[in-house]
């Protein structure tokens, strides 16, 4: 790759981001295509984001993605954004700003690739945390699902995020097998299960056999979850998914090229070490 004065400025944005897989994602990607750009981990420890990202345009940035804790401060800085969170800006040629988020059409994209049929297979979708990711989660499956029941060790937030889809419902924590046993879809988006972090013992065994299960952590990429799913039978989705397929999205905005999902996983799954 040949960097010059002329070649196209991209980044992630967040904090922390050292350990950010986008940067392998998208120079791969970068790299495919043949494109004249660069895409690089910008940290950014700030309480006012969006003047930072603002004043990007004067840097000459084509595009960034955005992530913890920016996004809501990424759509707030745009002047236009489909959503009140976003992960995905782009410069227009008339110097304006477009925010997107493609995270949850990302995480359906996802479940398309690794379970064809799902729209058919789930009315009752459980989701496990409501911070960012499981909202964004949850958002995007309420279009095709009856109920999207929300659970979370701290009840108010389980509240607000239900509060926040059309169909949404809460499950107390402590109801959580009861949970189990209905859904036909689980995503958990919780910590829980993260290289470092607590485990948890979910009640797999109480699944339907025919449930589907997805967990957005991909360090471990098999977590406890999805090797228990798994030894049950059930149809199981690792982080990756949701990775690679928000990232494909904010790329075709970018570019305007579909760019290839699974040459990204096969370089992220040798970022991972294996
Ligand atoms: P993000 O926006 O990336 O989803 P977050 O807002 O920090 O991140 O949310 C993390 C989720 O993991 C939350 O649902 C959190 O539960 P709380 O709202 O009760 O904090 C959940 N989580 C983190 N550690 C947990 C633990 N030890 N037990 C249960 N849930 C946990």
């Amino acid at each position: 790759m040949n960097i010059t004065s002329a070649t196209k400025l991209l980044a992630v944005i967040g904090d922390p981001v050292r350990h950010s897989l986008s940067p392998v994602m998208h120079n791969g990607w970068i790299a495919d295509h043949e494109l004249d750009a660069v895409y690089t981990a910008l940290s950014l420890k700030s309480d006012d984001a969006a003047s930072v990202i603002r004043a990007m345009k004067a840097l000459g940035f084509t595009g960034v993605n955005v992530t913890v804790p920016h996004k809501e401060a990424a759509a707030r800085a745009a002047d236009r954004s489909e959503s009140e969170v976003a992960n995905t800006l782009r410069w227009e040629e008339d110097g304006t700003l477009s925010a997107f988020n493609t995270d949850g059409a990302g995480f359906v994209d996802a479940l398309t690739e690794t379970a064809p049929d799902w729209r058919g297979r789930v009315s009752r979708v459980l989701i496990i945390g409501a911070g960012g990711a499981g909202l964004g989660v949850g958002k995007a499956l309420s279009a095709y699902a009856d109920t999207v029941h929300f659970t979370n060790r701290t009840l108010a937030r389980a509240e607000a995020a239900a509060a926040a889809v059309s169909n949404g419902r809460v499950l107390r924590w402590e109801d959580l097998e009861r949970g189990f046993g209905a859904a036909d879809l689980i995503v958990q988006t919780t910590t829980l299960g993260m290289a470092g972090q607590p485990s948890h013992d979910w009640p797999v065994q109480l699944c339907r056999s025919t449930a589907i299960v997805a967990d957005i952590v991909y360090k471990p990429l098999e977590t406890d979850f999805l090797y228990a799913a798994r030894a049950r039978g059930l149809v199981a989705m690792d982080g990756l998914g949701m990775l690679i397929h928000q990232g494909a999205r904010a790329f075709e905005l970018w570019f305007g090229v579909k760019p290839d999902t699974k040459r990204a996983r096969e370089r992220l799954l040798e970022a991972l070490g294996g």
